[in-house]
Parts: structure tokens; sequence; C-alpha cells
């Protein structure tokens, strides 16, 4: 049977919901790589910074387009050495101007995907998937890539079906 590994990076705390800032207890990436793993089981593994980023959403804001700007490959608490013995990988995270945030490269250029299977979700305000399927090709080299999936993430606790379903057929062709 096909084994599934869930990669996401998920901010929890202050963030902008439909043109407010609220505070999440959760984030609205981690609600959906729970929605996947329900669906199609498998392992999760969360992307954490060494360095947190500020609490504060203006600031957060500002420290995220720096790295962005800077290509920064921030340290991470612990690290995948290996993806070997899975087939599909999904990879999650915010849209963090127009993409994942750095520690999510930080991690997948750490790792051979040589005949695994990539997809992308992304949560977002506006945004939609950005460049993160293009960034992903750039860097998962031998991989193969499904149908990325973009979810507004106001409304992440609503979408377990859709994620269900695009992760079923994510897995099963
Ligand atoms: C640093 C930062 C940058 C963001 N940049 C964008 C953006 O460029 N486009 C967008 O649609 N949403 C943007 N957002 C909103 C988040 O993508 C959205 O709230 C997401 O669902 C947060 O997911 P999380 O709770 O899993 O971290 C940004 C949020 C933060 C904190």
């Amino acid at each position: 049977m096909a084994k599934n590994l869930i990669i996401y990076y998920s901010r929890k705390g202050q963030n902008y919901v439909n043109g407010s800032i609220r505070n999440l207890s959760k984030g609205n990436t981690e609600i959906c790589a729970e929605f996947i793993q329900k669906a199609v089981g498998g392992d999760l593994f969360e992307i954490e910074t060494v360095r947190t980023y500020d609490a504060d959403y203006m600031k957060c804001i500002e420290e995220a387009k720096a790295e962005l700007r800077a290509k920064a490959r921030p340290e991470l608490k612990k690290y995948l050495d290996s993806i070997d013995g899975y087939d599909n990988i999904f990879v999650c995270g915010p849209c963090w101007w127009g993409t994942f945030p750095m520690g999510v490269f930080t991690q997948l250029e750490k790792l051979d995907f040589s005949g695994k299977k990539v997809m992308a979700l992304m949560t977002h305000e506006g945004s939609g998937l950005g460049s993160c399927e293009r960034d992903l090709k750039k860097i998962c080299t031998g991989a193969v890539f499904g149908k990325g999936l973009a979810v507004h993430g106001a409304d992440a606790a609503k979408s377990e079906a859709a994620v269900a379903k695009w992760a079923e057929a994510s897995v099963r062709c």
C-alpha cells in the first residue's frame, strides 16, 4: 500500500482573516494537514523554525518579506533526514508573500524526491497557490507533481470535504 507523508508549516496566533487581524488558536494549514491525514492516512511532519516569528502580525509580515528577499533558509528545530519509504508527499503551508515560508524550503532542499509524487496545499487570504507549485518544481527534482489545492485560510475549518476529495484523488492516480 502506498505511504503518505504530510509535511506542513503553520503559524498560530495573530493572522489576517477576511480583512481583519484575528488570533488563531490553531493554524489554518495545520487544520488542513490533519484533514489530509484523516482522509488518506500517513505521517505528519511539522516544520518549526528555531527562531520564531514575531507574534505581532504586522512585524511577522516584515520578517517574512526580508527572508523572502534574502532567499533565507532559516534553521529548523528538527529535520526529516529521508523520505525513503514514502510514495506521496503532501507539502502544505500558508501563502507568505506568494509562496511557502522559507523554512519549508530549508527542509525540502535536504531531501531526495526521485520517484516521489508531490502535491502542494496552500492556505491563503487571496493569493491562491501563488508561485508555490513553480517553486516546488525547482526544488523537488525527480518528482512527479499532482494538482495543487488552494484553501482560503478563513474557511480552513470548513474545508474538510474539499481537502479529503482532493487528497483521495491525489493518491489514487
Ligand atoms: C507573513 C505572512 C505573509 C502573508 N502573505 C500572504 C500573501 O502574500 N497572500 C495571501 O493571500 N495571504 C497571505 N498571508 C495570509 C496567510 O497566507 C493565511 O492567513 C494562511 O491561511 C495562514 O495559515 P497558517 O495559519 O497555517 O499559518 C500572509 C500571512 C502572513 C503571516
